[in-house]
């Protein structure tokens, strides 16, 4: 059968409140044109991030009447605690209330001054809070990971090649790690394979060199090995995840993704001592290691989120709705980021707009639009985000001009997925309408969140 059916019934419901176009404009100028600065009541289609947006299963709801609130010992850390140890095997878990918390005490103890941490691509908060620490962040994605146009199967892999010549030119001693972000995240959500994480690995135990998976999205990287890498069609996502996780030395985590909650995360690893150092940090910023920053009913929602990521039915559902998204837009010549990564679908600014110069932001332009016609949240991934500029004040624009539709995890239906289709064509078919922006106020640092803009005329 072709229809994609919701691996669940619906129990509880969130009302949508509808604007007409008119409002939007208004909302829109008020809001200085971002997104980020509309109220949520006031969006149709909420698609600015997967993260802490999934909706929890009934036995997620049960966990949390459930949850044990006792500050030492909670049995849901413990029941927390083995669902990550099965599915992991790591030794050591440590609670921190979000992924990026896991990334400021990891980096805060292993980064410093002249020290280098290699990714396949560091997401924002793992790149700014290795650079806090002092320590530099090195991309080193394959090279088809920054093509959009490129059709290919693992795109999020690591170059590990260049892997190996950067830890040759700049010397082991300065690297206290690698790691690889599965999915890659800031490269489209594409998948990393078996091979390559085991290839990495061999590069890891040539130098004696710990590698740390950043796992937020691991159980859909388990579904593409499933569907594409040779070998594991017949494997269970359990026992590809936990051969994935047998090659790393450690993780950190967001539980806001692939853990179907709201709000948590972890680190876990299996060096000892590491783990000590970590745990010291954490009763200062985070709290006692049996809760680190979470609540007892958080962990309980967490271990259950865990064992539904795992479910077949619910992944071949996830990454096929969001195919299903991107075939249609495909299908309409929209151009798009390919193939579709696992949790959001990213159009490719430049060529939807090319009348638009990246100057004026052509990813802006399109994510004002998606909101001016049909009330639908994205985010853009360009020159406003990652923009610099020179000595002379001039742009140096990002590498690609992108606008993310992030999928929430078991939210929308598929009619709410055929109104944004309908939506983005739309607009497609009335490009050349569409209008470049300057910035009228931007913040001196990660200036997305709070930029004000205005149309160039
Ligand atoms: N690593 C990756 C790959 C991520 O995508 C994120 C968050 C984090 C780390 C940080 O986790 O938000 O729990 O502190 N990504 C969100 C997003 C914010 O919209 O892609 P966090």
């Amino acid at each position: 059968m072709k229809t994609i059916i919701e691996p669940f019934r619906i129990k509880a419901v969130e009302p949508i409140k509808f604007t007409t176009a008119s409002e939007r404009e208004h909302i829109l100028a008020e809001a200085g044109y971002n997104p980020f600065l509309i109220k949520a009541e006031d969006i149709i289609i909420d698609l600015l991030t997967d993260s802490g947006t999934s909706a929890m299963s009934a036995k997620q709801w049960a966990g949390i009447m459930d949850g044990d609130e006792s500050y030492a010992g909670s049995r849901s850390f413990y029941r927390f605690e083995e669902m990550v140890k099965l599915i992991t095997g790591m030794k050591y878990v440590i609670p921190t209330h979000q992924g990026r918390a896991a990334e400021k005490i990891l980096f805060s103890i292993v980064g410093q001054d002249g020290k280098y941490i290699p990714n396949n691509t560091h997401f924002d908060t793992t790149r700014a809070n290795i650079e806090f620490s002092g320590a530099n962040a090195v991309d080193l994605l394959n090279e088809d990971g920054k093509r959009p146009e490129v059709i290919a199967d693992f795109k999020g892999n690591m170059d590990v090649e260049k892997l190996r010549e950067f830890i040759e030119a700049t010397g082991v001693e300065h690297i206290p790690m690698v790691m690889i972000t599965v999915t890659n995240n800031s490269g489209g959500g594409q998948p990393v394979s078996m091979q390559n994480v085991k290839d990495v690995r061999a590069v890891c135990d040539q130098y004696g060199l710990p590698l740390f998976i950043d796992a937020c999205r691991f159980a859909e990287n388990a579904y593409f090995i499933k569907k594409r890498e040779q070998g594991y069609a017949d494997r269970s996502i359990l026992s590809i995840c936990q051969e994935m996780f047998s090659y790393a030395d450690g993780m950190t985590m967001s539980a806001k993704k692939d853990a179907l909650v709201n709000i948590g995360g972890f680190l876990a690893m299996n060096n000892e001592n590491l783990a000590m150092q970590c745990r010291n940090v954490l009763i200062v910023t985070e709290g006692f290691p049996t809760y680190g920053g979470l609540a007892g009913r958080d962990l309980e929602a967490i271990a259950q989120g865990l064992e539904e990521i795992l479910d077949e039915d619910y992944l071949h559902y996830r990454i096929r709705s969001v195919e299903y998204l991107g075939d249609k837009l495909i299908e309409a010549g929209v151009p798009i980021m390919r193939p579709t990564g696992g949790h959001a679908i990213y159009l490719d600014a430049k060529n939807f707009c090319p009348h638009i110069p990246v100057e004026q932001y052509p990813g802006q332009s399109v994510a004002i639009a998606l909101y001016q016609k049909g009330g639908v949240r994205a985010c853009e991934i360009g020159s406003v985000m990652f923009g610099k500029y020179d000595e002379n004040a001039q742009l140096v624009p990002a590498a690609m001009e992108l606008v993310r539709l992030a999928i929430p995890r078991r939210v929308y239906t598929q009619s709410h997925i055929d109104y944004v289709a309908e939506v983005i064509i739309e607009i497609f078919q009335e490009r050349e309408k569409l209008k470049g922006v300057k910035l009228t106020y931007e913040a001196p640092m990660l200036r997305h969140f709070t930029a004000r803009f205005a149309f160039v005329d």
